[in-house]
């Protein structure tokens, strides 16, 4: 959460600094701010509200090459302007911006800062006034800027500028994303390559307790006990096509529409040279060398989970633990003897997920992290990476990547078993039907004007696969529609939920698996009685009259595939209507960097 951005180099430094903001804005939105070296001192313009708001505000006579920018998710204190970044010190000497949380900020406020009045109720405040402190203390700034790093506690991505040194950025960064990039004439920082692919595609890596001093022709970088540390530079690998909207009047719009092309992009990247599916060796050694999986996952990459459970369960012959990740790190359950650990996160970013595999890494157990970004923290750290291959996902909503991970989950349960299942063929199938549903929009936002016009509430109900299915698509309209929404296990509404059950509540129900087919629709007929506005998405081959939306025949294990794509519509046209903010949803960030 937050996106950072600083440049230093011969251009002026105030487009480079707003157009990376826009491209961070999907990490957080409750504020932005930039930091501006002016050769006259630091000038600080920051506001609550997006981008667009702070880029209205910017004086872009403003002459200067270097600063640093911010766009915020706040974590302590509320968005307004004071708590927004960047902050300044006492003096105004130092210019600060910063992503993660200071877990120890009260303790050194109390310790260091006694006789410092904070303007901001934020803990990164104190990250700056304390460097300050230290500046009377220490030599230099950037002993100053090291010392402090030190006492810090908690996740930070840090670039700071200040005013009696022009010519350097500071920058640090521990257990929050940030790489440096090295443009012809420039040096730049941002929490995400995509940001400065307009200047760059050269970036270098930053570890967790590193800081850099950026100058415009010079990247030092340094660990926290004064190590030089010298790091080769890679190039993204992003198409800076895959970053716009096009003709798209939304992210989330275009990235549904991606979802046939994601599903045989993955095809593709996961068939060996006898055009078999297959997964990396030594992967599939971990896999098979493990009694036990274990997911650890949140949100929509949880959900794609428990489907992944039933896959390595039923193809491979493999027990599967599905697990929250906020959760299972403060609350492990007993372990299997030869447990092999399976982190799904879209990001790689989640620190949720994170602390997990920190911890299973400390006790020994091998790990694999399956996301969509390469070189992301979770892939880094874990033992092995598989790739979604589904491109850059901006809408906050997850839509391609959580149908990438259920495909890459089928092709890596398939991998680790014997089925005599056609996979790669029953995928293209799927990619298809996928794409047949996409056409049938208009049908899916005739159901949100029949039942979601006027209502508070809606539950989606399944069994077996589609009650996963269920959750995720009651979390999608929660995100972006703000109606509240449960997705429940068809059966269990009967115990005790179906008391919320009025005239007019919207239920939607999947009915695709056979087997409990006329299980979920005596459940659809408990809850008509009782004045719902019922509507049955079922599937070829075992759909009945009145069905108000019949998907097109994929194999029964891959529904989960085509099931999700009217719930996906049901929720992006529930926000439209709403004039909800469908990319960017109230409260949300896309990657989840604390706790
Ligand atoms: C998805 O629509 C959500 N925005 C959210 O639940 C997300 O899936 C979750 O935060 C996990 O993110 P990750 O996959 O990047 O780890
Ligand atoms: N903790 C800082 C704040 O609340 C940064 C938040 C973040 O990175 O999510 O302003």
């Amino acid at each position: 959460m937050c996106g950072i951005t600083g440049y230093i180099g011969e251009q002026q430094a105030t487009p480079v600094l707003l157009e990376g903001l826009k491209k961070l804005e999907y990490r957080g939105y409750d504020s932005a701010g930039i930091a501006l070296q002016t050769g006259q001192g630091v000038v600080v313009c920051k506001e609550k509200g997006r981008i667009a708001d702070l880029t209205k505000m910017v004086d872009l006579n403003v002459q200067s090459t270097a600063g640093i920018g911010h766009t915020r998710w706040a974590t302590h204190g509320v968005p307004d302007r004071k708590n927004s970044h960047p902050h300044q010190s006492q003096s105004g000497r130092f210019t600060l911006v910063h992503n993660g949380v200071i877990e120890n900020y009260l303790q050194l406020q109390r310790d260091y800062l006694q006789e410092v009045e904070m303007i901001s109720d934020t803990d990164t405040e104190v990250i700056v006034q304390l460097i300050e402190k230290l500046s009377s203390e220490e030599v230099s700034t950037e002993a100053a800027f090291r010392k402090a790093l030190t006492l810090l506690h908690g996740s930070y991505a840090i670039a700071m500028l200040d005013e009696q040194d022009p010519d350097t950025l500071y920058i640090a960064k521990n257990r929050s994303p940030l790489l440096v990039g090295v443009g012809a004439d420039c040096r730049v920082v941002a929490s995400d390559a995509m940001a400065m692919l307009q200047v760059t595609d050269q970036f270098i890596e930053l570890h967790d307790e590193e800081m850099v001093l950026l100058r415009k022709d010079e990247v030092k970088i340094f660990t926290l006990g004064g190590e030089r540390m010298e790091r080769a530079l890679y190039t993204a690998q992003l198409d800076q096509s895959d970053l716009e909207k096009g003709t798209y009047p939304h992210y989330m719009l275009k990235e549904m529409d991606e979802q046939p092309t994601v599903i045989r992009k993955i095809v593709d990247a996961y068939s060996n040279e006898s055009g078999k599916l297959s997964i990396d060796s030594k992967v599939l050694q971990a896999f098979k060398g493990a009694d036990r999986l274990y997911i650890i996952a949140a949100g929509t990459s949880y959900h794609a989970g428990l489907i992944g459970k039933q896959y390595f369960e039923k193809f491979a012959g493999i027990p599967v633990e599905v697990h929250i990740s906020s959760e299972f790190g403060y609350n492990m359950p007993l372990l299997s003897k030869k447990p092999l650990f399976l982190f799904i996160t879209q990001s790689g970013e989640t620190a949720d997920s994170r602390q997990v595999l920190v911890k299973v890494k400390a006790l020994g157990y091998p790990t694999v992290t399956l996301t969509n970004v390469q070189g992301s923290t979770l892939s880094r750290e874990s033992d092995h990476t598989l790739l979604l291959h589904a491109g850059p996902e901006i809408a906050v909503a997850s839509t391609k990547a959580y149908v990438a991970q259920v495909a890459v989950l089928a092709i890596c349960a398939y991998a680790c078993g014997e089925s005599d299942l056609e996979l790669k063929k029953e995928l293209s199938i799927a990619a298809n039907a996928i794409q047949t549903v996409l056409d049938s929009k208009e049908d899916v936002r005739k159901v949100v004007e029949e039942t979601l016009t006027d209502t508070r509430n809606a539950f989606f109900i399944g069994r077996n696969l589609d009650f996963y299915v269920s959750l995720e698509g009651a979390l999608k309209l929660k995100e972006i529609s703000y109606i509240q929404a449960e997705g429940f296990a068809g059966g269990e509404l009967k115990h005790g939920t179906i008391a919320l059950i009025e005239e007019g509540t919207p239920v939607f129900a999947l009915a695709t698996q056979r087997d409990v087919s006329p299980n979920i629709r005596g459940n659809v007929k408990e809850v008509t009685a009782r004045g719902a506005k019922t509507s049955i998405f079922s599937i070829e081959g075992i759909q009945e009259e009145g069905d108000r939306f019949v998907l097109p025949h994929v194999h029964e294990l891959l529904t989960p595939l085509v099931a999700v794509i009217p719930f996906q519509l049901i929720s992006y046209y529930a926000a439209l209507q709403r004039e909800c903010d469908v990319d960017q949803p109230r409260n949300l960030a896309k990657s989840v960097t604390v706790e």
